[in-house]
Formats: structure tokens, C-alpha cells, sequence
């Protein structure tokens, strides 16, 4: 699709997911909502995670402390990719990570998993964002996400975040048509889950797969590929910017560039010039500074990120980020310091 230049009124944000050339690189991070910010430490020394996530003034609070903090040019919501699914009948606690109480390993359990209305299912969500909205600089767009049908399948069937999910690849393999019915059934959920972010006032939508790294091209082709697809082709007609993130996806790039996703965000462990040469020059790419980088030293971190501009700055189309997301140990003055590196030094690196 061709789309006018509109620098003037459109976000950076939004220019650089459709390729239009920007004045500098737009930067956020993922995860910059979380527990390397004290003040979201003191919000949740007084709640946990899944009440935090469900009560739309404290997750919109959340969602607004670092845009507060710092220079960033997008906000994203503060939810979790685990929460469209406890509406789908499956109970779960936080330690951090996501934890199963049962489970899904049977044709019983898939047949009982719901598909519930967005509305019905998680309406504290709309009800953040619009909140979110309203105290938003209307600058600074707001991301919406959710997380891969497969990587949501994982959680789901080893019960708990893995090194390997062998479990969830054993049944995978093993299970070949009941592993097929519960990724329909959660692509069906996203579906309505990102729309609804979007009718409540989310201008772009990104989707995690961070576990798409476990599979070789040919299951990654089979099993979680398809239902990205579904969903991106789904969402099309909202005409707002789609992110998809292959986490450790590398090999699975040259799939990866037919989805239709808009951006493709893109882990440490691939350099973005090579992402580029395989994604093509009309799809943007977002990433990939090693989140652990914000570990050393000023001057090493700065030309860290000189060379991640360096290597993203070969045509329109980069939006920078970390290659997954902040470390919780993180010093937040490093973060002010890289998104003031990325202001300043960006323009230098764009052809
Ligand atoms: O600021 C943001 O990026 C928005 C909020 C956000 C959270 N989780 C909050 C969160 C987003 C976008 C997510 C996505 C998410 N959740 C993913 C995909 C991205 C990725 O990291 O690969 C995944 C796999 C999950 C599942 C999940 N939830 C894990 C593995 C954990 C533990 C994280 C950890 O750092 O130990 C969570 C809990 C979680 N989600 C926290 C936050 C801020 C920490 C919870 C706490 O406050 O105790």
C-alpha cells in the first residue's frame, strides 16, 4: 500500500512503521513498564500482578511511568499476554512469570476452553486504554499487543515459562490435531482481544512470539506461522500499523516476510542489516540492542547503540528498541542516556 508523507501530523512512531523517511529514529523498550522503575515497584508492593493488570487507573498509571521518565515515542499498554486467556477458562497466578494451574493436555480440557466476546472477557482492558488516551500526549501513540498463538500455547500446555517447553513441544508432536484445535481457538480470542484494543483507541498492535525460536522453519510453517497470518489478515481493515515479534527467529525470517506484518521486531542475535536483506525494503524493522547492554559501561553503550543505528539506519523503516525485553536489574539512568543517544545520534546514521 503507498501512503502520502505526513510528517507534519503524524507521529515518528507511526511514519517509521510504514517506511516514510522521519527526521530522527523513533525509540521505546519493551518492557518499560515494570520493576526496574521504583515508582512501578511501589505500585506493586500494594497489589499483585494480576490485580495490577485488571484495574484500569493503576495499569494505566503503570503504562504512563516511564513516558513520564522518559523521551519515549510510544507507550504500550501495561497488560500481559497471559491475560486474554484466564477468560477462556484457564486459571493462573503470577511468580513472576505465568503458571498453569492445569495445565491443557486433553481433548476434555480443549473442548471446554472458551471463546468469549472481548467485551465480556477482559472489559478492563478497553476501559485502560481509554484512560490511557486521555492522558496521553496525543504525540505519543499507544501500542496495543498480544502475545502468538503459540507462544500462548506453550504456557498453556507446559503450565510454565521453560528453557525448552518440552513438554509443550512433546505434545505438539504427539498431538498433532489437539495441538491444531487449542491454537485455532486462541487465534480466534487474539483476533477479537486486538480489535477491541484497537476500537478503544490503540494505534498500533504488536504481537510476541517469543517462543517461536523453539521450532525448526518446517513446524514454525505448520504450527505458528498460520495463525499469525490469520490474525495479521484479520486485522488489516483497522488500517493502523501490525508489529510482529519472532523472538530468536532468525532462521524464520524468510517466512516471516510474507505475513503482512508492517514491522518486524528483531532479537540481538541478528544483526538488523542482515534482517533487512531478507525482509526487504518495505517492511520496517524494530530492535535489537542485547537488553543486557545496558550493563556496561557509558562509552561501551554508546557505541552499542551508535552500531545498532549504524545497521538499522539503512533506508526508512527502523523503529529502535532493545531485542527483547529490560531487565528488571537495570539501572534506569541508563535508559534516560540511550533514548537521549537515540534523539541525538540517529539522524547522522539515516541514508
Ligand atoms: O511495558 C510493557 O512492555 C508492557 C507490559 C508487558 C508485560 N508483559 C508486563 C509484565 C508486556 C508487553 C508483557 C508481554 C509478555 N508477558 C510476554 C511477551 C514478551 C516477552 O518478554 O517475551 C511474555 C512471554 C509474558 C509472560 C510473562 N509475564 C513472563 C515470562 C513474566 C515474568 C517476567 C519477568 O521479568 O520475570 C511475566 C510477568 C510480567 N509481565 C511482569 C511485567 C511487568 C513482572 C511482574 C511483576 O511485577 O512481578
Amino acid at each position: 500500500m503507498t501512503r502520502s508523507s505526513n510528517l507534519e501530523a503524524e507521529p515518528l512512531f507511526i511514519s517509521a512503521c510504514y517506511c516514510k523517511p522521519t527526521s530522527r529514529t523513533p525509540v521505546w523498550i519493551m518492557r518499560q513498564a515494570g520493576r526496574y522503575l521504583p515508582e512501578y515497584r511501589k505500585i506493586r508492593s500494594q497489589v499483585d500482578f494480576l490485580t495490577l493488570t485488571k484495574t484500569p487507573d493503576l495499569a494505566a498509571e503503570v503504562t504512563l511511568q516511564p513516558i513520564r521518565r522518559f523521551d519515549l515515542d510510544a507507550a504500550i499498554l501495561f497488560s500481559d499476554i497471559m491475560t486474554p486467556v484466564e477468560g477462556m477458562g484457564v486459571g493462573m497466578e503470577f511468580n513472576p512469570g505465568p503458571i498453569v494451574s492445569e495445565p491443557i493436555r486433553t481433548a476434555s480440557q480443549i473442548d471446554a476452553l472458551r471463546v468469549p466476546d472481548a467485551d465480556e472477557n477482559v472489559p478492563f482492558v478497553a476501559e485502560t486504554i481509554k484512560i490511557i488516551r486521555q492522558e496521553l500526549p496525543s504525540t505519543i501513540p499507544l501500542i496495543g499487543f498480544a502475545g502468538a498463538p503459540f507462544t500462548l500455547f506453550t504456557y498453556l500446555v507446559e503450565g510454565q515459562g521453560s528453557k525448552t517447553f518440552s513438554q509443550a513441544r512433546s505434545f505438539l508432536f504427539s498431538e498433532p490435531e489437539l495441538s491444531l484445535r487449542i491454537l485455532e481457538k486462541l487465534t480466534d480470542v487474539m483476533i477479537q482481544y486486538l480489535r477491541t484494543q484497537a476500537q478503544a483507541g490503540a494505534q498500533a498492535l504488536m504481537i510476541f512470539d517469543s517462543w517461536a525460536g523453539l521450532l525448526s522453519v518446517e513446524d514454525y510453517r505448520a504450527f505458528a506461522y498460520p495463525s499469525v497470518c490469520r490474525i495479521i489478515k484479520s486485522l488489516g481493515h483497522l488500517d493502523i500499523p501490525l508489529i510482529y515479534f519472532p523472538n530468536q527467529g532468525a532462521s524464520l525470517l524468510g517466512t516471516v516476510k510474507d505475513c503482512g506484518a508492517d514491522v518486524v521486531g528483531i532479537d540481538w542475535r541478528t544483526s538488523l542489516s542482515a534482517a533487512r536483506e531478507v525482509l526487504g525494503s518495505e517492511v520496517a524493522v524494530q530492535g535489537n540492542l542485547d537488553p543486557m547492554a545496558l550493563f556496561s559501561s557509558k562509552k561501551d553503550l554508546g557505541s552499542k547503540i551508535d552500531n545498532v543505528l549504524k545497521q538499522g539506519g539503512s533506508g526508512p523503516g527502523h523503529i529502535f528498541n532493545l531485542g527483547h525485553g529490560i531487565d528488571r536489574m537495570t539501572d534506569p539512568d541508563r535508559v534516560a542516556f540511550l533514548v537521549e543517544r537515540v534523539r541525538e545520534r540517529s539522524q547522522a546514521y539515516m541514508l
